[in-house]
């Protein structure tokens, strides 16, 4: 209900801005949108209008060589029009459209699925598309291009030339030997003179390692690879300038390796002649990616920002750089100045944005242009680098970056095309896994959309203000809802748990299909009987027995429900539900359950060196080192990757709910995985919904207190109790003590003084002190701080932490190199840290002796144990009753 109240809401918004295209920086000369396959006027999701095939801008054998097909299924996110119909081609067949002169956007959109006529257009469609002799694309699969950007349907941007003697699109469609070919949608847009091909800001587009400019002549197409919006949100087709142009969000995008996302208060922007407001929306100037660390702002000189953009090899590309200083300090020329590197080379050795756009809140984009070979392979990386430029002493070690686009240049015969992509080598976190995201919570609606479309304004008015008064109910009722169980609002949904608490469970709703079932029998025998001397340790369900499963060769932990843990069952199903979709490094993994005979088994992989919390507390001073600081650190990235996969890396959000140092394990390479799946929540990313309220759960001490407070639960909760497990990792004591000074008792409360005081060094694990260095713990605790800041929205998200995490490695290994940070004027504590380049050997090769020692001598090994029941850590479920508020 909620939900479809946000769609109405967000229709009209959609309404509005659509309103307002009409008065956009640019008003295109030709609009044509075509909703390939429909007899009738359409409108789609954003309020654009989409005309029916016109019949003369068909072939004459368009009866003969093609039909028009509907699409047998409407997958997620997949928006009626233009997706929903198609025209499916058997042979060549030509589109003509009549447009004017000059370079035109030219958008195809795609959507491979089975169509009516039984027709699989996804399996059997490889095809060529040709306009005016370029080639856009060539044996193209509709179907592996959106499956490896992790969507359901696809559009594809190109700009091509109309001359002046030819006003005339001829796109002409040809299936592969015998394939098909189709289309849903047709999109023509035309754009500014020249717009992208006389050059950026200044008229030029400089070569990449090559003084002479690139010369861009009326007979190149091009592909838009890449179009970011740097620091900020995706901006769609109509919040565009007119061009209808998307803007992704770059976290979607990129290998981000460093830099910080200010939040940047609003501004306005002053565009200028040079730079007119039509070249990019005012949200790509104001929000941007700098480096940071304004602390030790030298510190920049040792590392880039760096973004890594896949592209087809045997190219030249376009790289459009968008720049502008908003912030009052950063007001003159020779503050903030850095060098631009792109594929490696130096594209522009002193970038002073203010210089070249004249001052604050003024615009500038630069026009480069690189050629990527085959050296790295068919489809490489380009890498794009901003480095501090420090001979000029600027006020700032820093660089900026607010925007990219990234167009493939046609060659001269005047091909454009690529190879397919390979599905199975992307990360997934492509451009349409975001358009995806932003359809999804419209993409439901599109019967009311087109009601919209066709009645006037004024019952939009009466529908909005009964949205408003509906709204504000649902707002009571919400808040009613709270107080009453756990229900998962309408856009969560819990996993689909066998309900009540008895025994009897139902076979068919586990997972078979998606991980290995195992006979008792089996499970007896891996665990000889279940044997007490197996038992590596206590859960808050039963036992956890170490086993070996194919006839010994596989070392595996196996956890038993205790038959009398009422409680148990839920978690125990939803540990396994969770665990059979999830696969990631960071996350343990199962490998399969057993439920026969009223026997409930998980069966995970063994991990070796067991729990974090064992190796913090409980190691044996004798065989155990003391894990390093670079080892801490390593386990930390890597059990923040993994939440990261779980908060934005799989298909709908994850929650895990019960990060702490006995959920994060060890594999025999000291790999940190995360366990314990028990009270995970599983939420649509929908930009709608980002809480959900349930009754309290967690461990005593990592708790989130705003989730505490208000029992609304975010990721930011994760965040929360991630940042403790920080702080035990560097202090090495539990979150609570008994019998010490009260300041000492917490201890968030106890680093958060120490790091006001700036004495954090002072109560570090003593273990480390000889050895992390003050740069590194610096970087350390500034994370573990943002991250138990008391509410939710000032904790950073699991990627900043991430990053941050890895900076800080950088730096400890950076110092240990000697050569690094150590040449730069330290703020203070240098007396720590101050290892000599010997004793840093000594440690190392003592370390790795003992280890070997210890992964040798198995017996003492410990495994995914879960440790609830152990004292103060016991599972702090429904620690008061919500009603009670
Ligand atoms: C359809 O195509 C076939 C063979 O390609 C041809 O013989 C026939 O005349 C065509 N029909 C029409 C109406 O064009
Ligand atoms: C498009 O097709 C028409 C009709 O065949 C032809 O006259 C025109 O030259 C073609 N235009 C281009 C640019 O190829
Ligand atoms: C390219 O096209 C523009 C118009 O868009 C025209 O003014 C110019 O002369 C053309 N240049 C060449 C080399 O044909
Ligand atoms: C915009 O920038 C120009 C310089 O290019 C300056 O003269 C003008 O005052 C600025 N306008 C505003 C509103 O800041
Ligand atoms: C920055 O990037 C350039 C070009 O890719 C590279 O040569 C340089 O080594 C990088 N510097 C650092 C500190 O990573
Ligand atoms: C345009 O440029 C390409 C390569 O840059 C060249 O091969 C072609 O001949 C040029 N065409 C014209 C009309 O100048
Ligand atoms: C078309 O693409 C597919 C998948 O990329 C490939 O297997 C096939 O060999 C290609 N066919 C041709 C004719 O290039
Ligand atoms: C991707 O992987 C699946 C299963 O692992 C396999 O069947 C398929 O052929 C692979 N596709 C490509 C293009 O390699």
């Amino acid at each position: 209900m909620t939900f479809q109240v946000f769609l109405i809401f967000s229709i009209l918004v959609s309404a509005a801005v659509a309103g307002e295209g009409a008065t956009a920086a640019y008003v295109p000369t030709d609009v044509f949108l075509f909703n390939c396959g429909e007899t009738s006027d359409q409108m789609d999701i954003s309020g654009r209008n989409w005309m029916a095939e016109q019949p003369n801008f068909l072939p004459s054998n368009a009866a003969n060589a093609s039909f028009v097909s509907h699409a047998s299924f409407q997958g997620s996110g997949v928006s009626k029009v233009p997706y929903m119909t198609a025209r499916i081609f058997r042979h060549d067949f030509t589109y003509r459209f009549p447009v004017s002169p000059g370079w035109k956007f030219l958008r195809l959109y795609f959507y491979p699925t089975r169509y009516s006529s039984d027709l699989d257009a996804a399996v059997n469609s490889y095809f060529s598309v040709i306009v005016n002799g370029f080639t856009l694309l060539k044996n193209f699969s509709a179907d592996l291009t959106a499956k490896a950007s992790n969507g359901a349907f696809i559009f594809k941007e190109f700009i091509v030339p109309v001359s002046s003697g030819h006003t005339m699109l001829n796109l002409t469609f040809t299936p592969s030997l015998n394939m098909l070919a189709f289309v849903n949608g047709v999109e023509i847009v035309s754009m500014p003179d020249r717009f992208y091909s006389k050059g950026g800001f200044d008229d030029k587009i400089a070569q990449v390692g090559n003084s002479i400019d690139f010369e861009i002549n009326n007979s190149t197409a091009f592909e838009t690879v890449h179009r970011l919006n740097i620091g900020g949100r995706l901006i769609d087709g109509i919040s565009d300038t007119g061009m209808f142009r998307q803007w992704l969000a770059e976290k979607f995008q990129l290998n981000e390796k460093s830099g910080i996302v200010p939040i940047v208060p609003g501004v306005k922007i002053n565009y200028t002649e040079n730079t007119p407001a039509y070249v990019a929306p005012e949200d790509v100037y104001t929000t941007y990616r700098t480096m940071g660390n304004a602390e030790h702002p030298r510190l920049n000189q040792n590392f880039n920002l760096t973004w890594l953009f896949p592209v087809d090899a045997g190219f030249n590309y376009l790289v459009r750089l968008h720049f502008c200083e908003t912030l009052s300090d950063v007001n003159g020329p020779g503050q903030r100045v850095f060098t631009i590197f792109i594929g490696n080379k130096i594209a522009k050795r002193d970038m002073d944005v203010i210089q070249l756009s004249g001052g604050s809140r003024i615009p500038v984009f630069l026009d480069f242009s690189v050629f990527v070979g085959f050296e790295s392979g068919p489809r490489p990386d380009l890498r794009l680098d901003l480095h501090p430029y420090t001979v000029s002493e600027p006020k700032y070690y820093d660089a900026i970056l607010n925007g990219v686009e990234i167009l493939k240049l046609s060659v001269s015969d005047g091909n454009l095309a690529g190879p397919n992509p390979n599905p199975n080598s992307t990360s997934g976190l492509t451009p349409n896994s975001v358009n995806q995201d932003i359809q999804k919570p419209k993409a439901k609606s599109h019967v009311l959309v087109i009601t919209l479309g066709t009645v006037g304004f004024a019952i939009v008015l009466a529908m909005f203000i009964v949205v408003v008064i509906v709204m504000k109910r649902r707002k009571k009722k919400k808040k009613v809802n709270v107080d009453t169980k756990s229900k998962p609002t309408d856009s969560w949904t819990t996993l689909p748990l066998v309900t009540g608490s008895s025994h009897t469970r139902s076979t068919t709703s586990l997972p078979s299909d998606l991980c290995r079932r195992f006979s008792i029998l089996e499970i007896k025998s891996a665990t000889n009987n279940f044997e007490k001397k197996l038992i590596v340790g206590v859960g808050g369900f039963g036992p956890v027995y170490k086993g070996r499963i194919d006839g010994g060769a596989t070392l595996v932990a196996v956890k038993r429900l205790d038959i009398s843990s009422n409680q148990g069952v839920n978690e125990f199903e939803a540990e396994l539900k969770m665990l059979s979709m999830l696969r990631h490094i960071h996350l343990v993994s199962l490998v399969g359950y057993c439920d026969d005979e009223n026997e409930m088994v998980l069966v995970y992989e063994y991990m070796p060196h067991g729990t974090l919390r064992d190796h913090l507390y409980k190691r044996n001073k004798v065989f155990d080192p003391p894990l390093s600081w670079k080892r801490r650190l390593e386990i930390c990235i890597g059990a923040a990757r993994g939440l990261q996969y779980l908060h934005t890396g799989a298909k709908d959000m994850i929650i895990h709910r019960d990060i702490k140092t006995t959920n994060i394990l060890l594999d025999e390479n000291y790999v940190a995985k995360v366990s314990d799946f028990g009270l995970s929540k599983v939420g649509l990313t929908s930009s709608s919904q980002t809480h959900v309220s349930t009754v309290v759960k967690g461990s005593f001490g990592y708790l989130d207190p705003e989730y505490y407070r208000r029992q609304v639960l975010t990721e930011k909760s994760d965040v929360y109790s991630f940042g403790v497990v920080l702080f035990e990792v560097l202090c090495c004591r539990p979150v609570k003590l008994e019998n010490v000074p009260r300041e000492e008792a917490d201890l968030i409360r106890w680093v958060k003084s120490n790091y006001k005081k700036r004495t954090v060094d002072q109560i570090v694990d003593a273990d480390l002190t000889a050895e992390i260095t003050p740069l590194s713990l610096e970087k350390f605790c500034e994370i573990a701080v943002r991250c138990v800041q008391d509410r939710g929205i000032e904790r950073p998200s699991m990627n900043d932490v991430v990053w941050a995490l890895e900076f800080a490695l950088q730096l400890h290994e950076a110092a240990k190199n000697k050569n690094g940070v150590d040449s730069l004027d330290l703020p203070r504590r240098d007396e720590v840290g101050t290892t000599t380049d010997g004793e840093n050997d000594l440690f190392s090769r003592t370390t790795g002796r003992m280890s070997k020692s210890v992964t040798s001598n198995d017996d003492s090994a410990r495994l995914a144990g879960d440790e609830r029941s152990g004292s103060s850590w016991g599972v702090f479920s429904e620690i008061k009753d919500p009603r009670a508020r």
